[in-house]
């Protein structure tokens, strides 16, 4: 799966393993596996994932930070609502809603946020 790069290379950094560990969840799902501890492994990946944009962005007081944060929430609430759900409906979200949502989030928001870090020499 290949996600646009943005211009901080911390975030492509944070993205590349998060797609690691979603491809190990859905070649679980597809050979019908236990998949309750990569789910956990996933989840706390996109905890961290949005933790990391979500500091950098207070730290430097991002306009946007906001909307941004809502959209995290959002999605982090809905990974929370997989646990207890089958393999077949774990995997049409994250086919159906995840990663198209992903692919748009790291489209706008992030590409938006990751001009302003890299313009603010963010650490
Ligand atoms: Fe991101
Ligand atoms: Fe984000």
């Amino acid at each position: 799966m290949k996600l646009k790069r943005v211009a901080f290379e911390p975030m492509n950094q944070v993205h590349d393993k998060e797609m690691i560990i979603l491809e190990k969840l859905l070649n679980e799902l597809n050979e019908n596996k236990d998949i309750t501890n990569t789910l956990e492994e996933f989840i706390d990946d996109v905890k961290e994932h949005f933790s990391f944009e979500e500091d950098l962005m207070q730290k430097y007081q991002f306009f946007a930070y906001l909307p941004h944060k809502m959209e995290h929430d959002r999605i982090l609430n809905e990974l929370n609502n997989l646990r207890g759900k089958t393999n077949k409906e774990i995997k049409q979200y994250l086919n159906e809603q995840f990663i198209p949502w992903l692919n748009q989030h790291i489209d706008t928001m992030d590409t938006v946020t990751a001009g302003f870090f890299n313009m603010v020499n963010a650490k």
